[in-house]
């Protein structure tokens, strides 16, 4: 078995290509024409990027889970589906087969609809890394339910406002989650996130770690109780929800350069194709081979490389709960051995964050399974790269570089494995299906050998987000308004002689902290919140580990026990509000912030000071108060 629609050669590719630009309707729906479907779409694609309104395969019904399990389970019920590693080296793995997963993925479909959840409904996911997860995914998938999925290292307010946001009236929690050496009370987090969100109904709790929670009468069950009252009720098989092929499939939140997260929507089918076409082409996966992806579910990264792409395409996808360095830096090879890995997924912060520790934890690792690696989430630095290439990959492995958002569903550039060339620290060439172009400021079109702009998408694909949960102008200003009739990325990108693609970062006011996108408007909302706080503006600066590092400019009138207790206070109080991903770097106290004289903020400014480029600052003759770019400078961290 293979995949007809996988490119095998650098011809092959563009060939591809060229028919996606030129025939792009029926480029995708030759492609859509392999997955099951209940009934044929109406019409391939229908757009206009105005409004924005885009549809793929509309009319056409279809269940992804189908997809992703019984037409697998027809034809290889044995082969592994989900191969589960647990943070403690110590405790068995286990592997769930097509067919395990399918029976699973059922029994928690009727826990669902038995607990009140219909099609339609919104339910938020808030779990650790265990094929419980994946299973509470794909069961609301099952139903027609859209899931919501919550990366467990949100605070309870992160939580209550996703809830809120998506009126969600069903939750499916743990008891707490592991993570390394530390246990986290995930269903305490939920209960104080559920004080504020009178729309839930029901939350169901799996036992995870066995931490104490408190479960409140008529609210609250047991996972474990109600998969065994179906299973009393004889396990029936769960009918699929025959979907449209535009109904929503999930809400993801993210960070944008306002304060307030968006919720991304994806549909069913157009990223069903596009999780699988991208899967099966940038990775090159085989039939048989091993897919490690590390990055979380609760991220985009994890919905389309841990879940629906290798699922979709009848692919065995290892799932890791822990962390990378928890018992000690060793662990991705460890478990790269022991299951025989043959494609590793992870974060370039991951990579250099193993890196720092040496080759000692590399002793004794074979990594003779690996055939593939892949990098995603921020821009890879040169060392990082050949760090890998050399000791991970043994310069015997393709590393794709993947350039994508949560907001397009899959990887959008990126080199083939082994098919095209790759080029240390660019993404290279756009996926078939992906029109790339660089504008500058005004919009205008930037073209030649060796140029930089701001990059946009110029046509619809599959995957592409179809707009922002319960505000869909939103969508249409946030992607859409900045460059007319196109789709705005937010990032600066350089495109050089061979038509590859470097991506150089935001250029809008969203870090990426360790392949976490975080806005800093969040974070300086978060910081004012602390009592004494009169203002602050936040800023990135180069991290050698993190890639990028929050520094925050403060404000404070309170009264300082000292400077360190306040900082650490104000940590606590990003941490309580988002998250401790959230937590700044650095804290400096400054007595005024370098203003325009209608108030604008100079981020410029205080970029430049905390990259410590103090001597280059540019223009500051149009302040309202120079001397306070002077303060800054002098007490700079
Ligand atoms: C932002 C999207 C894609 C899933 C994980 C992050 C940055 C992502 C790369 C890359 C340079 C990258 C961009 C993008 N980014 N991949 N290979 N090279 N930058 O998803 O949280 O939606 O963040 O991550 O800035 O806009 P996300």
């Amino acid at each position: 078995m293979s995949y007809p629609y996988q490119i095998h050669s650098i011809e092959d590719y563009h060939a591809a290509y060229q028919k996606s630009v030129e025939t792009p309707e029926s480029f995708w729906a030759d492609i859509a024409s392999h997955f099951t479907w209940h009934q044929q779409w109406d019409e391939v694609l229908n757009w206009n990027f105005y409004d924005p309104k885009i549809e793929w395969f509309k009319g056409g019904k279809l269940n992804i889970t189908e997809n992703c399990l019984d037409r697998w389970v027809e034809k290889q019920p044995h082969t592994p589906a989900i191969i589960w590693e647990s943070n403690d080296p110590h405790t068995p793995s286990r592997t769930l087969t097509y067919q395990e997963l399918f029976e699973e993925v059922c029994r928690f479909a009727h826990v669902l609809t038995q607990n009140g959840a219909k099609r339609g409904d919104r339910i938020c996911i808030y779990m650790p890394m265990v094929p419980e997860l994946a299973i509470a995914v794909l069961a609301c998938a099952r139903i027609g339910a859209i899931h919501s999925v919550v990366f467990g290292g949100f605070s309870a307010q992160s939580i209550a406002d996703r809830i809120q946001d998506a009126q969600c009236n069903l939750v499916v929690t743990a008891d707490g989650a592991y993570r390394g050496n530390k246990t986290i009370p995930l269903k305490s987090v939920i209960d104080e996130a559920l004080l504020t969100c009178p729309s839930v109904q029901k939350v169901i709790v799996l036992t995870r770690t066995n931490t104490p929670v408190s479960m409140m009468k008529d609210r609250d069950c047991w996972w474990e109780d109600e998969m065994k009252k179906i299973s009393a009720q004889g396990n029936l098989p769960f009918k699929a929800a025959i979907m449209d092929a535009e109904d929503m499939l999930f809400i993801l939140y993210t960070s944008g350069s306002t304060g307030k997260p968006k919720g991304v929507v994806h549909t069913c089918a157009g990223y069903m194709v596009w999780a699988n076409y991208t899967f099966v082409n940038v990775f090159q996966y085989k039939p048989g081979q091993v897919h490690f992806c590390t990055a979380d579910i609760g991220w985009i990264t994890g919905h389309s490389y841990i879940v629906y792409g290798p699922l979709s395409a009848g692919a065995t996808t290892l799932m890791f709960e822990g962390i990378p360095t928890w018992p000690d830096a060793g662990r991705f090879w460890e478990i790269a051995d022991k299951h025989q890995v043959d494609i590793l997924y992870t974060a370039p912060t991951a990579i250099r964050s193993l890196m720092s520790f040496g080759t000692e934890p590399l002793q004794g690792k074979k990594l003779d399974s690996l055939k593939t690696l892949g990098t995603v989430g921020e821009p890879i630095n040169e060392e990082a790269w050949h760090w890998y290439d050399e000791n991970i990959g043994r310069k015997n492995c393709p590393i794709v570089d993947t350039w994508w958002q949560t907001e397009t569903g899959g990887v959008m550039i990126s080199n083939l494995a082994g098919i095209t060339p790759s080029k240390p620290s660019f993404a290279t060439l756009p996926l078939p299906g992906i029109q790339p172009i660089l504008v500058d400021e005004k919009g205008s079109l930037v073209e030649g050998n060796e140029v930089s702009g701001n990059l946009c998408i110029r046509f619809p694909w599959p995957g592409m987000l179809r707009t922002t949960f319960g505000d869909h102008e939103r969508c249409r200003t946030t992607y859409f308004s900045t460059y007319e009739n196109l789709y705005f990325t937010g990032d600066g990108c350089l495109r050089d002689k061979d038509g590859d693609y470097r991506i150089t970062g935001r250029v809008d006011d969203v870090l990426n902290v360790s392949g976490h996108r975080i806005g800093t408007a969040e974070v300086e909302n978060a910081i004012n919140r602390h009592t004494g706080v009169v203002e602050s503006a936040v800023v990135g600066y180069p991290h050698d580990i993190k890639g990028q590092g929050m520094y925050a400019y403060v404000i404070f009138n309170g009264i300082h026990v000292n400077e360190e207790q306040t900082r650490k206070d104000i940590c606590e109080t990003v941490a309580n509000i988002i998250g401790a991903i959230a937590k700044p770097d650095k804290i400096q106290f400054v007595s005024g912030l370098p203003k325009t004289r209608s108030g604008k903020i100079m981020r410029r400014i205080l970029r430049k000071i905390a990259e410590g480029a103090v001597d280059n600052l540019g223009d500051t003759t149009t302040l309202l108060d120079p001397l306070v770019v002077e303060e800054i400078k002098s007490n700079k961290l």
